[in-house]
């Protein structure tokens, strides 16, 4: 039987699954592991169900050995695991993509809503027992209908983002790589160039994968150029925005406020980013919901089930690979 290794506890639902076709072993303390750890543990492991707090180089797959045949990484996003290596190594890389759509982009707009509503300070303030009675100017926030929204990268979650904004009567820009005529079919959005998003827009979300050309995408400049009334948003990945240059903007009102998920150094916070209040700040949670973690276990417990018995997996981020494993 096939040896597989979870890196830690997930839904059970997907540990179940798994269980049927392999002998499974699983890191059941719901901490990451530490780096030794790992490397004992992924040793003779035909197959590693990973997550993203868990970094995977070329000295894990080295140790995994040669009967290794796949890492299903439970995210989306797939910057903790070198690619390379991987590819080198002829193992096979899956994430989690589609499932997680919907949870993330409603993340985004939750994040949204907080800041711009300011939710979390009058949580705060009415809970502390302050609320003294209705007040013309208390808590003023940003009005979100009618407004223009800028979406930066309108892959799977860019656009169930975008879509959600229909609702809201926004009108909607966008910049990627390039233009993408089905998303401006559903969201009637107008492409437009960095810079014309970040000086028009009322409201930027992020919606990019980190790589090394996306790394402080969002940094001094970017925020210079956004309007002091903007809202920043980033549920895609800490190091795309400049932390520093962030927390500084924030501070000087060039912008008016920014919602979180993800940071630079997770789960390390940049010094002074807790203190300021016009900032809600998330623990990397836009895929939390029962649902989508179900669905994320499942995908990755496929994956797995399908390389170890033969068969393509259904999300390989490394389809090169293939060819050695002889599947169908
Ligand atoms: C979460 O951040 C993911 O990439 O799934
Ligand atoms: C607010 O509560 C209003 O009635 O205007």
């Amino acid at each position: 039987m096939s040896k597989v290794y979870v890196t830690r506890k997930i839904p059970q639902e997907a540990t179940d699954l798994l269980q049927q076709y392999c002998e499974l072993e699983m890191n059941s303390e719901d901490r990451v592991l530490a780096r030794d750890e790992l490397l004992e543990k992924v040793q003779g492991k035909d197959a590693v169900l990973c997550l993203l707090t868990d970094t995977i180089d070329n000295k894990i797959f080295a140790i995994a050995g040669k009967q290794c045949k796949i890492f299903a990484n439970y995210a989306v996003g797939y910057n903790n695991i070198d690619i390379n290596a991987a590819t080198k190594h002829g193992i096979i890389v899956t994430n989690t993509p589609g499932v997680l759509d919907n949870s993330t982009a409603d993340m985004a707009w939750a994040l949204l809503f907080a800041v711009s509503r300011r939710i979390i300070e009058a949580d705060n303030f009415t809970r502390a027992g302050k609320f003294k009675g209705w007040g013309p100017m208390m808590y003023l926030g940003r009005e979100i209908s009618g407004k223009t929204l800028g979406v930066i990268g309108t892959g799977r979650i860019g656009s169930n983002f975008a879509r959600k904004a229909l609702g809201f009567d926004m009108k909607i820009l966008y910049t990627d790589l390039k233009p993408n005529p089905v998303f401006e079919k559903q969201t009637n959005a107008l492409f437009v160039d960095k810079s014309t998003l970040l000086k028009e827009a009322d409201f930027v979300s992020i919606h990019i994968p980190l790589l090394p050309e996306t790394r402080n995408y969002i940094s001094e400049n970017e925020l210079k150029i956004m309007k002091n009334t903007a809202v920043l948003i980033n549920t895609a990945r800490g190091p795309i925005v400049n932390e520093k240059a962030l927390i500084k903007a924030l501070k000087d009102g060039e912008i008016w406020g920014a919602g979180l998920d993800v940071y630079h150094n997770e789960p390390d916070l940049e010094p002074g980013l807790a203190e300021l209040p016009n900032v809600v700040i998330a623990p990397h949670i836009a895929s939390a919901t029962i649902e989508t973690r179900t669905n994320m276990g499942m995908i990755a417990a496929r994956n797995i089930i399908n390389v170890i018995t033969g068969k393509v997996p259904e999300t390989c981020v490394n389809p090169e690979v293939i060819k050695y494993h002889n599947l169908r």
